[in-house]
């Protein structure tokens, strides 16, 4: 037999460890600032907490749970995401009895989609819920942690947060009925897969990423013109601490999530050097669920990462990042080669050293790395009091003195 991972899956070791502590040790830390209590619930659970909350028409449900038969005749399923078996928990351990329940917990899903770059069927997510209170503070709380923790994993990304809502349960379900109206007038010009989703899930398909798709969707009708005044004050509020707060948004007509327990707020934050899997992060308001699940009729928010996404990101950051490569030709520069490195680590520059007296060596690994920079000690340089700076990308090559370095790195990585 081949040994082999199954598809959809991958190890996880050596960088790509560093990166997930890193990460889940950033969002402990964030928790705990915000009063979140991590909880861990079961990697399966019965197959019948996730069909109904997440949709029996959504494509989770449809076609991506494992789900099997155990020895008991009980129908079982890898968890395909956190926010139900989190409220299963708290529901089952009694932890709704001091509201509000800020809750949080870091594991494994599982979706069997099709694997690409930053898909997978097996993944990791961070997940962050708040149950109890249907205060806009509380959206806006957790839209500002998950920017807080984005930024401090990814200081240099461009991540675009994008905002919309769906209003309440009557209206989503009137504007599902027009947009189903909406859709079956234009259904010859739409995909087959979004012709199938007219009748059972027409809010699929305003996120369609087929050109036709999204041409027709553009003069559907608006969730907007349908949001009760209850509905549009909450919305308008959470944008008004936005723009406060100055986190950057943009409003997102067809933003409307995978999973059918939505309303009122829903936000995602997306990057452009994702490729397909452009989003980061996703969640929002989901006010029935718990009642749904058979806990208490209050209200709840939350969002979920995914921790390889993020990732993702981390290495396309260190690719881009300005990193600088020291090369010392001789270990008779070791004197000159310290102040060099006392001077980049005070102005925090970023380099990276082999160890290695030998100039060819330093090449090979600075390649490996995607180094931008080398800055060159040799006899020349030692006697003349300079360093050679070569740009790796251009083929540059500069001659400064060591407070000039500074300066010209800056300038060149802008
Ligand atoms: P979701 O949008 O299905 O939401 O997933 C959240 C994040 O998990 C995505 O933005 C993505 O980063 C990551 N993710 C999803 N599927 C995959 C995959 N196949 N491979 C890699 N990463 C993936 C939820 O799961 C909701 N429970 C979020 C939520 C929490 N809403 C309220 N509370």
């Amino acid at each position: 037999m081949e040994l082999r991972s199954v598809r959809g899956t991958h190890d996880i070791f050596g960088e790509e460890i560093d990166k997930f502590n890193r990460i889940s040790n950033i969002v402990s830390k964030n928790a705990n600032l915000k009063n979140f209590k991590e909880i861990q619930t079961p990697i399966f659970e019965f197959s019948e907490l996730f069909a109904k909350p997440l949709g029996e028409q959504s494509d989770v449900v449809l076609k991506e749970m494992y789900s099997f038969e155990d020895r008991n005749n009980e129908f079982l399923t890898l968890r395909p995401e956190y926010t139900t078996p989190m409220i299963r928990a708290a529901i089952s351990n009694n932890l709704l009895n001091d509201l509000p329940l800020k809750i949080f917990g870091i594991g494994p899903m599982f979706r069997r989609e099709r694997p690409q770059k930053g898909r997978y069927r097996q993944f990791n997510q961070i997940n962050f819920e708040i149950l109890g209170t249907k205060d806009f503070i509380a959206d806006v709380e957790l839209i500002l942690l998950s920017n807080n923790i984005l930024k401090e994993l990814l200081p240099q990304s461009e991540i675009k947060l994008h905002i919309n809502s769906l209003g309440d349960k009557k209206t989503l379900s009137d504007f599902k009925k027009n947009l189903t109206k909406y859709f079956n007038t234009h259904k010859k010009k739409l995909s087959e897969e979004s012709v199938n989703k007219i009748y059972t899930n027409p809010l699929r398909i305003l996120d369609s990423k087929n050109i036709e798709d999204i041409e027709i969707s553009k003069s559907s009708p608006k969730i907007y013109e349908y949001l009760t005044a209850e509905a549009k004050k909450h919305y308008e509020d959470i944008r008004r601490s936005l723009n406060l707060l100055e986190i950057n948004f943009e409003e997102n007509s067809n933003l409307v999530r995978g999973l059918d327990y939505y309303c009122n707020t829903v936000f995602e934050f997306k990057s452009d050097d994702l490729g397909s899997q452009d989003t980061l992060l996703g969640g929002g308001r989901y006010d029935g669920l718990i009642k749904l699940l058979g806990g208490p009729d209050i209200p709840g928010i939350g969002w979920a990462a995914g921790i390889e996404r993020i990732a993702l990101l981390m290495d396309h950051e260190k690719k881009t990042n300005s990193i600088v490569h020291l090369a010392v030709t001789n270990d008779k520069f070791t004197d000159y080669f310290l102040y060099l490195q006392k001077y980049l680590s005070e102005n925090k520059i970023s380099y990276y050293w082999n160890y290695k007296y030998n100039l060819k060596k330093s090449f090979t690994k600075a390649n490996l790395y995607s180094a931008s920079y080398m800055i060159i000690i040799g006899d020349n340089e030692f006697n003349g009091k300079f360093f050679t700076i070569k740009n790796l990308i251009t083929g540059e090559q500069k001659e400064l003195e060591l407070h000039q370095i500074s300066n010209y790195l800056n300038d060149k990585s802008r």
